[in-house]
């Protein structure tokens, strides 16, 4: 490796790793280094802009703590977040379609009666969101665990939020025998992500924005199905088409402002006060 140049930088770079054990991390590590000398070749990286990436990156990790990754944030505004989802879901064929977890989950939500009101002291509109888990042979999945959580009427998770309540706007609960869940909850309000960090340099170099539209989050886990990690839209948002992280499907896009018919208010009848409905099916993977 005395006479490394530009012509055979590459294979030498890659030839130094084929030692590498694991097949799968070799496969990766071959590939990666292939795709970004060749990035670096395509744009003609200069110096100054390889120092400008690297202090992008060093300010990353000077912000990123336990409670806020910046390096996640940029593979969400950049859209690779969405992508391995995508290519995870991809050959799921006739399952829901799912989208991004995001930061906000926290494991170890109180277990909530299904039908449960999670809407606590919030204020604002109410919604409850019902529909019906099952699995590719359209059975119900009965006890489907259901895991929610959503931000406050301020914007803000509780996790980011010392004044909200531990468990503020979130729950866990179980699919009926037929796969059938209702909760109701304070309808989630539109977000920034964070943006003082490098991901706010990035949407504002590309001259975007940083809003995502309101979103309330759910994960379904269930025996014999894979976890299906997904979130409920609303079409009236403002920021629907034009999501920070690149989270919105179609399929997950529901009305918020539904008024319930008199046969869904029967249905419901112990909801106190005004709402609106929205009715959300899944199917999920085998897995
Ligand atoms: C969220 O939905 O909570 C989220 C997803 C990606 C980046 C930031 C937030
Ligand atoms: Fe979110």
């Amino acid at each position: 490796m005395r006479n490394i140049n530009f012509d055979n930088l590459t294979e030498n770079v890659i030839k130094a790793y084929a030692g590498t054990g694991d097949p799968r991390k070799k496969e990766i590590l071959t590939l990666l280094i292939q795709r970004l000398h060749d990035f670096v070749r395509d744009v003609n990286l200069t110096p100054q802009e390889w120092e400008d990436a690297i202090g992008m990156l060093t300010r990353a990790g000077d912000i990123t703590t336990p409670e806020r990754n910046e390096f996640i944030l940029l593979s969400d505004l950049l859209g690779v977040s969405a992508l391995v989802d995508l290519v995870d879901g991809r050959e799921d064929v006739g399952a829901t379609i799912t989208t991004v977890m995001g930061p906000f989950y926290t494991p170890g939500t109180p277990e909530l009666p299904n039908g449960a009101d999670l809407t606590g002291d919030n204020e604002g509109e109410r919604i409850l969101v019902h529909g019906r888990i099952s699995n590719g042979d359209d059975a119900g999945v009965a006890g489907a665990k259901i895991e929610i959580w959503q931000n406050g009427p301020n914007g803000l998770y509780t996790v980011q939020d010392p004044t909200q309540p531990e468990h503020n706007l979130r729950g866990v609960l179980h699919a009926d025998d037929d796969g059938k869940y209702s909760f109701t909850t304070a309808k989630p309000v539109p977000y920034t992500v964070p943006d003082d960090g490098p991901g706010g340099e990035l949407v504002r170099a590309g001259n975007r924005h940083c809003w995502r539209p309101a979103h309330i989050h759910l994960m379904i886990s269930a025996e014999g199905c894979k976890r299906h990690v997904t979130q409920i839209y609303n079409t009236h948002d403002t920021y629907i088409d034009e999501d920070a992280v690149f989270g919105v499907r179609e399929p997950l896009v529901v009305d918020y402002e539904q008024v319930p018919t008199d046969e869904e208010q029967a249905r419901f009848a112990n909801i106190k006060g005004t709402w609106n409905i929205a009715n959300v099916d899944f199917i999920l993977a085998p897995g």
